[in-house]
């Protein structure tokens, strides 16, 4: 039985990935499942927590008792985010959000057409969420938790992005087309603004997601007392 130390507390969580539509029927988009999003919404449910769960382009069950928010692009998500954070204690950005969109969205489907060749596709940056709520929180001492999916020099890349990003807690894990995505488990460093490293070996989404709220719960108490 998980610890009640959550309660009172509402907590709002991305989950899942981004789609950047080019025309009606395609989109860019990523590998995410929001498998561990879902995990950290569970375990916050378990822990007592008021959860709203902002989910982008999931195929998961609805867990009980959580706000469910479903959104479709970068900007939705963002929208659904910063409306749900303004009263949140802590706020974890799990969501694989797709840092540039497509420039231009075609009304009707792209053709190909004969002998021509493709026109390129122009993207433009997409808004950095997890430093936006960063900066610029919406509560006193409100709890900032962004992830960090690398596939090279994981831990250094880390390190530079919790400065960049300005959060207080960042849970880094090496990322590949057969690892993490998608799978039941996943192992990660989570990095802290107070110089922290905690290491968290393979183990179910679940065991991860209750290390986290392990590690943002006696933060949030430090801050209201
Ligand atoms: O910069 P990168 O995409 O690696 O950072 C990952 C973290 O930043 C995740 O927590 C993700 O939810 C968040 N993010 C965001 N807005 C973006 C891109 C990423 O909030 N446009």
């Amino acid at each position: 039985v998980a610890e009640p130390d959550l309660v009172g507390r509402h907590v709002v969580i991305s989950a899942g990935g981004t789609r950047e539509p080019l025309d009606p029927v395609r989109f860019l988009g990523n590998r995410s499942s929001g498998k561990q999003g879902y995990a950290l919404a569970r375990t916050a449910v378990a822990r007592g927590a008021r959860v709203t769960l902002v989910s982008a382009n999931t195929a998961l069950a609805d867990p009980a008792g959580v706000d469910l928010v479903r959104v479709g692009t970068a900007l939705q998500l963002r929208e659904a985010v910063l409306k749900a954070a303004a009263d949140a204690d802590a706020v974890v950005m799990a969501a694989a959000v797709a840092d540039f969109r497509p420039a231009e969205y075609a009304g009707g489907k792209i053709k190909k057409k004969d002998g021509q060749e493709p026109a390129p596709v122009t993207l433009v940056r997409n808004p950095d969420i997890l430093a936006e709520i960063s900066a610029d929180r919406a509560r006193e001492g409100q709890v900032v938790v962004g992830f960090a999916a690398e596939t090279d020099d994981v831990l250094a890349n880390g390190r530079s992005k919790l400065l960049r990003k300005g959060c207080d807690l960042l849970v880094v894990n090496e990322v590949g087309e057969a690892k993490t995505f998608g799978s039941e488990e996943n192992e990660a460093v989570i990095l802290s603004s107070d110089g922290s490293e905690l290491a968290v070996p393979y183990g179910p989404k679940e065991s991860l997601a209750d290390v986290i709220w392990d590690q943002v719960a006696p933060r949030l108490a430090a801050r209201r007392a």
